[in-house]
């Protein structure tokens, strides 16, 4: 019954709030799902937009109007098409892009892990690589140990610390990546398809390794963009994309319904041989 008013409710995803959140209702409607505004979001977007310049000098829409909303200690996952804008949303969201339009706040530290497992690992062993950005800190030997060992852990690679990088693979590599943000006491991590590259036993290991470390510290939040709709099992929310635009933004159970709706009603989806790329658009 909840649920069915809840899905009533209009405007799901078009007008969350911005920081400072109004202090009553407590709860706002987000399509089939409650969310608690008295909990400071870590990572909040309100009618985000990105445009880029093209060569004639005519202005290109990336991002059009997005708003989100990911509580601490959730994991919540974007999917959408290839070219739909989930990268532009994430860098926009880290910073490393400034929005044409609309607000941000995320908390921080946040980090951005990338998708090739390479580009982010730059130590000789596991322990140095997780330790390399604690210099800025000022911590001691013993601080930096303990956050070293403490990040490690949680993405289950402490038995690793003294390996050398090249001896990882590319699941690895992620969670050693992943541990260098907490090392650091990210708040955010914001994670670009890791799974990509990776074979199931990897994938699986880095997804658990994200899910640990969101329910374990109650205070980290993370966005997973992924094409892989198996991996919705492990979030607490999603979004859907499509053109620059958030579709569906709500719990998973509504958004995996919204996906697969979309998947039979339209000749524009198909099944891809290996399964992991079920959303993605064939141009035909
Ligand atoms: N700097 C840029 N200049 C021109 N086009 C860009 C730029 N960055 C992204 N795009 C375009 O924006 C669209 C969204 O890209 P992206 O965010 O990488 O999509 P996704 O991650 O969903 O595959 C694509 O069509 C891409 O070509
Ligand atoms: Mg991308």
């Amino acid at each position: 019954m909840l649920q069915e008013v809840l899905s009533l409710a209009p405007m799901p995803w078009a007008s969350l709030p911005t920081v400072p959140m109004k202090p009553s209702p407590r709860y706002f409607r987000c399509r089939s799902l409650i969310v608690d505004t008295e909990a400071a979001p870590a990572i909040e977007a309100h009618k985000v937009s990105f445009s880029v310049t093209n060569r004639q000098g005519k202005l290109v829409p990336i991002l059009n109007n997005c708003s989100l909303h990911v509580p601490p200690g959730q994991l919540w996952m974007l999917l959408g098409p290839n070219g739909c804008g989930k990268s532009t949303l994430l860098k926009v969201l880290a910073g490393l892009l400034n929005p044409s339009d609309g607000t941000v706040n995320i908390k921080k530290p946040n980090s951005f892990v990338f998708q090739n497992p390479d580009h982010q690992v730059v130590m000789p062993t596991v322990e140095a690589d997780v330790a390399f950005g604690l210099g800025k800190f000022n911590l001691t030997s013993d601080e930096v140990r303990s956050r070293v060992s403490e990040a490690l852990e949680a993405v289950g690679m402490l038995h690793y610390s003294q390996r050398p990088i090249q001896t990882l693979s590319g699941g690895q590599k992620q969670r050693v990546a992943i541990a260098g943000a907490l090392a650091e006491a990210c708040k955010v991590l914001l994670l670009d398809e890791l799974t990509t590259f990776l074979d199931e036993h990897d994938q699986i290991g880095v997804i658990k390794a994200v899910k640990n470390t969101v329910v374990g510290s109650e205070e980290v939040a993370a966005l997973w963009v992924t094409h892989r709709l198996e991996e919705l099992n492990y979030a607490d929310g999603a979004l859907y994309m499509e053109d620059g635009r958030i579709l569906m933004h709500g719990d998973v159970s509504s958004v995996l319904s919204f996906i697969k709706e979309k998947q039979v009603s339209s000749t524009l989806f198909c099944k891809c041989p290996n399964q992991h790329l079920n959303i993605m658009v064939c141009k035909s």
